[in-house]
């Protein structure tokens, strides 16, 4: 523990520069308008430094310089309390602030004015005036002065019952925003306003969606990081396909990982009758309250409601005490119970102070957003932007690759970054991570689409289903029906009449793990099949090392082209 570390009731340790870090945060939010945000973060800095004054030892010098950090540190957290509280109409705590500074110190005018401007939003303009002859009395008879110009401005618009004017308060520092991610701050301003209404106790559940790669738990983790600087408690846990059918194990993880940094004695508050109920299904809750197995069985039923009550009552609990962001990645893995607890959660919020996010695969998760729909607001993640492309290459130092990245990726996140990635190494090959990420999402979208996407990595980054039916000699809608399937995987999409793919780095990472005695017959059959088109021929009669025949087709190309003034191009292999 350094000279700012103190003990808080005996086990939990806080350091004034969290308190310090929250304060100067609730100061940003209140600049930028983010009120509930403000009041969380204010709330969290004010709570730290006042039990620390309650712990203090009045005796030991060694403390004093922390001691006049501390005391700042007060001041500071009651008035930008007060402030934040005014701003969100939460006039029981906007006034206790307000007069606790008032009576650290009876001089303080920003405090005398935070009081005055409570007692008028409170409809008592009187009690206002009063705050000020109150004050302006002492400070003429104790220091010979009278207030300032902001407080007499203030106490004249209140006599004639104007608009106050602005109140000039908060100091703010900072303010430019840091983003860990580049080209997602709508996405992300959507995020934290749902994130400031939560705090503001309007709940919500926010479903990020996107296909594999486009940056979800990227966003999630911002909000994540927001949500903790302005006091907020994170639950997090992440949803693993193996897992899916273990009773609420996302769930019982994102509530162990809190469990862990809370104290028994808030823990037995929180967990209260539902104590056994959540301890027989969070191991860490039974550790921390010392609780054994469950006495008795009971019904599946029984014993499921009972659970979904407890986390519920508990989560709630805990959302009385600060903001809480519930924080499930990857949901499309979670088993049932845990999507119908998300939906019972969010169900029961009511006014508490909880936001729910979840991250789910477009391509796999339709199940899910189906079972959410009802309580849910939808964030799509598309590609990046090309500045965003840009954006990305210029700090990687590779400025001079980005129109050939956006290019090849389509501005797909993870593989921007793993192509930028992969050359600054001086490797001009796929990055065997980008491989693995292609060939997990074919393999998820199955046998037969595997099957029909490598055939068709074969033909060209666009093709004509008719010709990728004849080429697998397939039944037509059954080619059909598995390039509709790789559309909702999202490795193939429409291009006109055509089907395209994605993005070439799927079709090259196919292409490039498909058997060269397959695609060596692949190639020699599509040039049977395109011999109207001799330039893609030619192509794969090269693919498949038969020379006489691609150099024939190469001549009747030649000819076509010169009978023809402006010939079209298309891509084939
Ligand atoms: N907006 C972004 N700016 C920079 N890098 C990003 C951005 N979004 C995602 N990434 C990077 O792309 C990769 C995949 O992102 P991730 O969030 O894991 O995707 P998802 O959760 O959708 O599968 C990660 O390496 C991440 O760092
Ligand atoms: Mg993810």
């Amino acid at each position: 523990m350094g000279a700012t570390g103190y003990r808080l009731g005996g086990s939990v340790q806080v350091d004034l520069d969290d308190a310090a870090g929250w304060l100067g945060e609730a100061q940003r939010r209140l600049a930028a308008g983010e009120a509930g945000l403000a009041l969380a973060a204010a709330g969290r800095a004010h709570d730290a430094v006042l039990a620390q004054v309650l712990e203090d030892e009045p005796d030991a010098e060694w403390a004093e310089p922390a001691r006049a950090q501390l005391r700042e540190l007060v001041d500071g957290a009651r008035r930008t309390l007060a402030e934040a509280a005014l701003a969100t109409g939460e006039q029981h705590i906007a006034r206790s602030a307000a007069e606790a500074a008032l009576v650290a110190d009876p001089f303080d005018e920003v405090a005398g004015r935070l009081l005055m401007r409570v007692h008028r939003a409170g409809g008592e303009p009187a009690r206002a005036l009063a705050v000020y002859a109150h004050q302006a009395e002492r400070l003429a008879t104790e220091l010979g002065t009278d207030p300032s110009a902001e407080t007499q401005a203030l106490h004249l618009a209140i006599l004639r019952d104007e608009q106050p004017p602005a109140a000039a308060e908060p100091a703010v520092s900072g303010g430019a925003e840091s983003l860990g991610l580049v080209g997602r701050s709508a996405e992300l301003r959507r995020l934290r306003d749902a994130w400031n209404d939560a705090a503001d106790r309007h709940p919500g559940l926010v479903l990020v969606v996107g296909e594999a790669g486009i940056g979800k738990t990227s966003l999630c983790d911002e909000l994540a990081r927001i949500a903790t600087s302005t006091g907020g408690t994170l639950l997090a846990a992440r949803c693993y396909e193996a897992e899916h059918s273990l009773f609420l194990q996302p769930i019982i993880d994102a509530i162990g990982g809190a469990v862990r940094t809370l104290p028994p004695r808030i823990l037995r508050d929180l967990a209260g009758d539902h104590a056994p109920a959540l301890a027989g299904l969070v191991p860490d809750v039974a550790t921390a309250l010392g609780l054994g197995p469950p006495a008795a069985r009971v019904r599946p039923e029984t014993e499921r409601r009972r659970a979904f009550e407890a986390v519920t009552a508990f989560i709630r609990g805990l959302a009385d005490r600060g903001p809480v962001l519930f924080s499930l990645d990857d949901l499309h893995n979670a088993g049932l119970a845990s999507v119908e607890l998300v939906h019972f959660l969010v169900r029961q919020a009511r006014s508490s102070r909880l936001l729910v996010t979840a991250t789910v695969r477009a391509e796999e998760g339709a199940h899910v957003i189906d079972q959410l729909a009802g309580i849910a607001e939808r964030l799509e993640l598309g590609p990046l932007t090309a500045p965003a492309v840009e954006r990305l290459a210029a700090a990687a130092g590779q400025a001079e690759h980005a129109d050939g990245i956006l290019r090849q990726t389509r501005g797909h996140a993870l593989f921007v970054v793993e192509t930028l990635r992969a050359l600054a190494a001086g490797d001009t090959a796929v990055p065997a991570s980008l491989e693995a990420a292609v060939l997990d999402r074919v393999r998820r979208a199955g046998r037969p689409v595997d099957e029909v996407v490598r055939a068709a990595a074969v033909l060209g980054s666009s093709f004509d289903p008719t010709v990728l039916a004849a080429l697998l000699g397939q039944a037509q809608p059954a080619v059909m029906s598995r390039c509709e399937d790789a559309l909702a995987a999202r490795l193939l999409v429409v291009a006109g009449r055509d089907y395209e793919f994605a993005n070439d780095l799927v079709r090259e990472v196919l292409y490039a793990t498909t058997p060269v005695p397959t695609r060596v017959a692949y190639h020699r059959h599509a040039a049977d099949l395109l011999t109207h088109r001799p330039e893609a021929m030619a192509a794969h009669a090269s693919a498949a090392e038969d020379w006489l025949r691609a150099a024939r087709a190469w001549l009747l190309a030649g000819e076509q082209a010169l009978a023809r003034p402006h010939p079209t191009t298309r891509s084939t292999c």
